[in-house]
């Protein structure tokens, strides 16, 4: 019989059918495996939940966070929630499911590798990763709309019902702060968008970090020993590491990424035991 892992993977991006096929040949290796799904499933609701309900069934324990696909509104999902109100919708999809969110008490991985608590995180970004030669988000979001490299979550992930993506951002990160501050045992840090700013150094397109993180979350991997810190969102899954913590870019990415370079491996990414 195999030992348990924790396991990572993100960026399913389910809507294409070649995704969709990988994700329905997923299996844990060990029926105690967890799986961290760490954002970007889907766009539609319906996506998320199908994608979850099917990867719950497998694996002992499945957490995931949100990806800004997930936070999008499209007029092709019946459902309609904007911003924190469409970020609660899917936190009960998720709870009906048995899957653990950023809501939930953080879980302990006591398996091979362990005791480390998992932390699910929503940290979002606040325009902070700013571009060379830029010294404000105003002026760094002004530098990359002038090189015609703007997210498509300008449009289509509002920040209901706070002000701007910032201060939702802002929110997020005092509130993970203090209940991390809680946690006497090593972490390992779930979160869909970087922690730190190295891994967006070797984006193609560099002004795309601003939508990549925030500056405020630079020394948590030290600050909570991390024993790990998983990420997505940049769709360059490698391991880095700072501070001699282990950071983790667990992305499919889309079947046009993944194609030409192939797809990770292993799939998905094993979190603990450490290799
Ligand atoms: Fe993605
Ligand atoms: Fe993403």
């Amino acid at each position: 019989m195999a030992s348990p892992r924790l396991l990572a993977v993100s960026d399913l991006h389910v809507r294409h059918p070649e995704n969709r096929a990988l994700v329905d040949g997923l299996r844990p290796g060990s029926p105690d495996d967890w799986l961290l799904v760490a954002g970007d499933v889907a766009e539609r609701v319906g996506d998320v939940a199908a994608t979850l309900a099917t990867l719950r069934e497998r694996f002992a324990t499945v957490v995931w966070v949100p990806g800004n696909h997930e936070l999008w509104t499209r007029t092709k999902d019946p459902v309609a929630l904007r911003g924190e109100h469409r970020y609660r919708h899917l936190v009960d999809v998720c709870r009906q499911l048995g899957v653990l969110t950023p809501e939930d008490p953080f879980p302990t991985w006591t398996g091979p590798g362990g005791p480390a608590v998992v932390a699910p995180l929503f940290l979002l970004y606040d325009y902070s990763f700013l571009p060379d030669g830029t010294s404000t988000s105003a002026e760094g979001l002004a530098a990359a709309y002038r090189a015609g490299v703007v997210c498509t979550d300008e449009y289509l992930l509002h920040p209901d019902p706070w002000p701007d993506r910032a201060a939702w951002c802002a929110a997020r990160v005092a509130a993970a702060e203090q209940r991390l501050a809680g946690c006497d045992l090593p972490t390992v840090l779930v979160n869909h968008w970087p922690l730190t700013r190295l891994p967006t150094r070797v984006l193609r397109r560099p002004e795309f970090a601003l939508w990549c993180g925030t500056t405020r979350t630079a020394d948590w991997h030290v600050r909570f020993r991390a024993a790990a810190v998983v990420y997505g969102h940049l769709h360059i899954p490698r391991v880095t590491w700072e501070d001699g913590v282990r950071f983790v870019e667990v992305s499919l990415g889309y079947p046009r990424e993944w194609r030409p370079r192939g797809l990770p491996d292993p799939l998905p990414h094993v979190v603990l035991p450490a290799r």
